[in-house]
């Protein structure tokens, strides 16, 4: 899937945009805060439902207006068209149009996923950096990129915690009348539904170690041992590792060879374990008023040596797990869907060596790529790689205006 055309209307400093783009390397130049994160942001946001930048859609509405929309067509290789449209509104009331061809999607697991898009950006940083929260975007926008059951799942999972804190919120002050009745129909759901993510959780992440180490080593000449675990603040991967450790079949298990009924077990018993950790917090998350444990408080660890890189390592070494784990991503990506997603590479060129801008280039061969930087003189030398023979397309950006050149 290459996308050949990008329009917008209010994003970010963009007023209107409608700009027909190239299949191959497409090079957004420009001095800073002239607009070109942000075409591939909405390209991002267009795609994935989620933005790399900010959590909060309103902050991607131009300053003074009420909502944006973005509008990408999208061709695969046998020349089928397909159009993918995103309307956020604020005003009067938020409201987010998702459409594939004119026709509204039902449920974003629809959505996401007819255009994968893999960003390479200097946030990236902050999944080895940054807090926890970052690890679980990065962790769930990937599973999601090629699972509509995890959509689905993550949906569930949200509207369940919301209806759960919404009785301990009562319950913490309303003394007259007990609310466990209540409570127990959400903890055996959630209990439920959170031990199906921590499976699709756990083998992702072993996918995630075991391809990261392999960029890692290549970009760091094997000196170090990168890890990435799935770390569950209910104490389950513990549950799941001593389960599998002890029937011996943590393979089967991570390369779903699994029987339904082996696969049904287990999600029972780390279900029956969830279920326990929530009721013994029962009292403290109505005391809180909030539910204090759920797998959405999880993380991922990232080690190197066996040190935990948030707090041991240097800037340096962050960044190359960093770009190890986004390599990876595209990996897993090519792998499930076993097409080249489109490519987003925002000022990434500029911070990095040699050695990784190559380890970048040589595994993004083929893709459609989205390009931005300050200096068009920059990427000259990966462009050949990059390109392989096709017409790469430059696009000086001023001012929220795009010219083609
Ligand atoms: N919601 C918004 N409304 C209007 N302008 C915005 C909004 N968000 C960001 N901007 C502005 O858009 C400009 C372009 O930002 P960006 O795309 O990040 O620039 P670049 O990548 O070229 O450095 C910046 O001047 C920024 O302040
Ligand atoms: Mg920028």
């Amino acid at each position: 899937m290459f996308i050949t055309n990008i329009s917008l209307n209010d994003f970010r400093n963009y007023e209107r945009l409608d700009l027909d783009v190239g299949p191959s390397v497409n090079i957004f130049y420009g001095d800073n805060a002239q607009g070109k994160t942000s075409i591939i942001e909405a390209v991002y946001v267009a795609c994935c439902v989620a933005s790399h930048r900010t959590n909060k859609d309103s902050e991607m509405i131009r300053l003074g207006s009420d909502g944006y929309k973005i509008k990408l067509i999208a061709e695969d290789n046998d020349g089928y068209k397909t159009e993918l449209y995103d309307e956020y509104i604020e005003k009067p009331r938020q409201k987010r149009i998702l459409k594939q061809d004119s026709i509204e999607s039902r449920r974003i697991s629809d959505y996401i996923g007819v255009c994968n898009t893999v960003i390479f950006a200097p946030e990236d940083l902050n999944i080895v950096k940054g807090a926890p929260s970052y690890r679980r975007k990065f962790l769930n926008t990937l599973i999601m990129k090629v699972s509509p059951t995890y959509v689905n799942l993550i949906g569930s999972i949200n509207h369940s915690i919301n209806q759960k804190n919404a009785i301990l919120k009562t319950a913490k002050f309303d003394q007259t009348r007990k609310y466990d009745a209540d409570l127990d129909y959400w903890d055996f759901y959630l209990a439920d539904i959170s031990a199906e993510l921590i499976i699709y959780r756990y083998r992702f992440t072993q996918m995630l170690s075991e391809y990261a180490a392999k960029h890692h080593g290549d970009i760091s000449d094997n000196s170090e041992d990168l890890k990435i675990t799935y770390s569950s603040i209910t104490g389950t991967v513990s549950v799941l590792e001593a389960y599998l450790s002890e029937n011996n079949i943590s393979n089967e298990f991570i390369t779903r060879n699994l029987s339904q009924g082996n696969y049904e077990r287990i999600k029972a018993i780390l279900s029956k374990h969830i279920l326990s950790k929530f009721r013994s917090s029962r009292e403290y998350d109505i005391e809180k008023g909030v539910s204090s444990i759920g797998v959405n408080k999880d993380d991922i660890d990232i080690s190197l040596n066996g040190l935990s890189m948030r707090s041991f390592s240097s800037q340096g070494q962050q960044r190359t797990a960093a770009l190890a784990l986004k390599l990876a991503e595209l990996e897993i990506i090519c792998k499930y869907t076993t097409t080249m997603p489109v490519l987003l590479l925002d000022d990434v060129f500029s911070e990095l060596d040699l050695k990784r801008r190559v380890s970048l280039v040589s595994t993004m061969k083929n893709a459609q790529i989205f390009i931005t930087c300050t200096d068009k003189s920059f990427i000259a030398e990966e462009l050949s790689t990059l390109t392989e023979g096709k017409t790469a397309r430059y696009f000086k950006v001023s001012c929220g205006t795009v010219i083609s050149e």
